[in-house]
């Protein structure tokens, strides 16, 4: 990991461990980092899930990646080195929040393989969920809720994910949908019972 630019800063520790936390509150954080093509499924199915868990009074919370471009990451694009730095503060982001017993539901492209594993690497050991919606680029296309598939094959948007910029799918996911085929529902069903075993 890169260094930090500034010096003489100092890390300053708690004096509650996680444990600890996770006793007094009686709750745990976690995230859920869910990843795929435009229009496969993550916000739709992390906003299912969401509802679901604080329905039941349990913490949880939605990052989402067109309104976290409206504001956290507003001076972002879509380039490589911006989509990366775009993770980067995700990750940072969602592991702040997860620390504080919060399960964090993260729905963005991310399409690099390396910087999911970065922040992967931020966490500690199984708290991150690594999330594939899997929906094929046809299905994408073909739903295209915002038009801009449309677009993008017409050469309107560069850099578009899936068209003219690449997608690398993860290769050992925690959870694998097919959010191309099944319901909301079941991808929704299949999360929490992830969830619920945690
Ligand atoms: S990521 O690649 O950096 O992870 P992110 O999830 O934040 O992307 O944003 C993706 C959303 O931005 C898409 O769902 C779509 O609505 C919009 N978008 C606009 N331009 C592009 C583009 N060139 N490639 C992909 N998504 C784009």
């Amino acid at each position: 990991m890169s260094q930090p630019v500034s010096k003489n800063i100092t890390w300053h520790h708690g004096n509650l461990t996680a444990e600890d936390r996770e006793k007094f509150l009686k709750s745990k954080g976690c995230v859920i980092w869910f990843t795929g093509l435009s229009a496969s499924g993550k916000s739709t199915v992390a906003r299912e899930v969401e509802h679901a868990l604080v329905e039941n009074g349990i913490f949880a919370t939605v990052l989402d990646g067109d309104n976290v471009r409206h504001g956290l990451n507003k001076d972002l694009g879509f380039s490589p080195a911006d989509r990366t730095e775009n993770i980067r503060r995700i990750g940072e982001v969602a592991n702040l929040i997860a620390q504080a017993n919060v399960i964090t539901l993260t729905a963005f492209i991310s399409p690099y393989k390396e910087d999911r594993d970065t922040v992967r690497a931020l966490m500690p050991k199984g708290k991150f969920i690594e999330v594939l919606c899997d929906a094929s680029l046809e299905v994408c296309e073909k739903r295209d809720p915002k038009g801009l598939y449309k677009k993008a094959r017409a050469g309107q948007i560069p850099e578009f994910t899936g068209i003219s910029a690449p997608y690398e799918a993860p290769e050992n996911p925690e959870i694998v949908l097919k959010t191309g085929e099944q319901t909301l529902e079941e991808s929704t069903r299949e999360v929490l019972d992830y969830i619920s075993k945690l």
